[in-house]
């Protein structure tokens, strides 16, 4: 395996991403327990992270001598870079010239680290991101390949095998920095890409019924990929001591609660409570406009329905839980406080203790693309896997301001619309997340010979990796105004029809 070492750059988890897609076991550990984090590993090579921090700051992290004893290979990112070279007797000085954003390297000498990816005297594109840099190299260390702002942007001392960058290969604008991960984690440390979802599954079978015994689980199925693909996995390990429910808020989209119940039920045989408690949620939903009220209020009744539900069939020791890698990793924060909190997240935190019940949560170790190809190997239907990711408050935060089962109906109708020529002109796939959003907007129209007085329905589409950030989707032109035209004709109460072209940052991806 592989070991990570987190300094607290936003893009650290991709790094963890890139190492996995080379099929290579990997964990992320916050920089002040990565020594405890490596004599648990025993890894085979370390990464060590960019950060906002600035290793010239009083109380700037620093890397933990044991990992250099440790002996293996270590490749270090921006951050990393100077921090190695604070460690190693080199020199980090308060950049005049900061790079943010594309930049060429230049490769100056061989190196192990791009070996037969990138060839002496050839220049490549890539990600900079960085204040201060590196203006004398340890002893021991020799220059790789430079850049415009970096004469250092490549450093390596092979015989030690340590190897630093001052770019970041983990983002997709650094175009070979895949490859380059790749080549590291097999080439230099040796690891063999075998970390498979086929191997995976017969792991996480085996230790779900260790843990479980012959005791009974619960499942709170949203009807999204996680929870669907720990529930079978769950189901093929101990099969009717699972039990699902399923609390349905009334805030899915078009047939999407009896495809789940149907999907689950008939075709997989797995014991599912549906529970149909939309009436609750609309009910206490009624004249909120808040978002974040709106949220806490879903949150909160989802958990009093679902513990209800939970006693009625009662003597379940455990509760399952879709929780994937990215929620585990404990991140390293610098903005000196608590982040801030753009949206509540809903989800089922809190109900264990709650319960008093056990966790079963066999996507711990799992990024969501590798969810999505445990879920093949299960055998889920690509069209289910596929799924762009749906929000647990549902429509309701696509329903900006208040909430009516009108409006929602309303909604609903846009959506499958919307979804349904993206699915026919061959575009669902290329698109992250696509919805429909209904403003609380009313606009003037005119129809046939009569003027109209309704509602403006927003769309959005967005291409993301992993939900960060997102840039809009380019549709053609044409595709909009046809999908707009069959909405306003086929909806009763949509008048007018706009697409949303904000990327995030600035915007977030859903409205609410
Ligand atoms: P935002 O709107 O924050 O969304 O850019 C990022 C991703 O998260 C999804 N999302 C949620 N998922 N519970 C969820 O399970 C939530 O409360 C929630 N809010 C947003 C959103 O759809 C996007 O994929």
């Amino acid at each position: 395996s592989i070991l990570i070492v987190d300094f607290g750059s936003q893009v650290t988890q991709l790094i963890a991403r890139r190492i996995r897609e080379a099929g290579v076991y990997c964990e992320v550990h916050p920089f002040n327990t990565a020594e405890k984090a490596l004599h648990a590993l025993n890894p085979k090579g370390i990464v060590l992270s960019g950060s906002p921090a600035s290793t010239l700051d009083d109380n700037a992290p620093t890397i933990h001598p044991d990992l250099i004893a440790a002996n293996v290979p270590i490749l270090g990112i921006c951050y990393g870079q100077q921090a190695l070279c604070m460690a190693l007797g080199g020199k980090v000085e308060r950049g005049h010239d900061a790079e943010y954003g594309r930049s060429e390297v230049k490769v100056e000498k061989a190196s192990a680290l791009y070996d037969g990816v990138w060839d002496v005297g050839t220049e490549h594109t890539v990600w900079m991101s960085h204040g201060d840099r590196v203006t004398a190299i340890p002893p021991g260390f020799e220059v790789v390949g430079t850049s415009n702002g970096a004469p250092f942007a490549m450093i390596a001392d092979e015989k030690r095998r340590i190897w630093a960058v001052q770019f970041h290969p983990e983002v997709v604008h650094t175009p070979d920095g895949a490859k380059l991960y790749a080549n590291f984690v097999h080439e230099i440390c040796g690891i063999a890409g075998d970390w498979t979802m086929h191997a995976y599954r017969q792991r996480a079978i085996d230790k779900i019924r260790a843990q479980v015994g012959k005791g009974r689980v619960l499942c709170a199925l949203s009807g999204g990929v996680d929870s669907s693909v720990a529930a079978v996995l769950i189901h093929e390990a101990i099969g009717d001591q699972l039990t699902c429910v399923f609390v349905d808020h009334g805030l899915m989209r078009m047939n999407e609660a009896d495809e789940v119940v149907t999907m689950f039920r008939d075709q997989y045989n797995i014991p599912l409570v549906h529970v149909d408690a939309s009436g609750k949620f609309l009910g206490e939903l009624e004249g909120q406009t808040d978002p974040e009220t709106k949220r806490k209020i879903i949150g909160k009744l989802f958990i009093e329905v679902f513990e209800e539900e939970a006693k009625k069939i009662g003597g379940a020791e455990f509760l399952a839980q879709g929780t994937l890698y990215p929620d585990v990793i404990e991140s390293v924060s610098f903005s000196g406080g608590p982040s801030v909190t753009i949206k509540s997240h809903h989800n089922v935190g809190g109900l264990p203790e709650r319960m008093n019940m056990q966790l079963v949560e066999p996507l711990r170790e799992l990024f969501k693309d590798e969810v999505r190809a445990l879920g093949r190997e299960l055998g889920l239907p690509d069209r289910f896997i596929g799924r762009h990711p749906f929000p647990g408050p549902g429509l309701a935060i696509r329903c900006p301001g208040g909430i009516t089962a009108e409006k929602l109906d309303i909604l609903r109708k846009a959506d499958a619309i919307y979804l349904d020529e993206i699915r026919k002109s061959g575009q669902y796939d290329k698109i992250w997340q696509a919805f429909a959003v209904l403003l609380p907007v009313q606009t003037v129209g005119v129809m046939g010979d009569g003027r109209t007085y309704e509602f403006v329905c927003a769309l959005r589409a967005v291409t993301s990796v992993d939900g960060m950030t997102a840039d809009f989707y380019q549709f053609d032109m044409n595709f909009l105004g046809k999908t707009a035209t069959r909405i306003i004709n086929e909806v009763r109460g949509i008048n007018r029809v706009v697409y949303d072209v904000t990327s995030k940052p600035p915007g977030t991806i859903e409205w609410e």
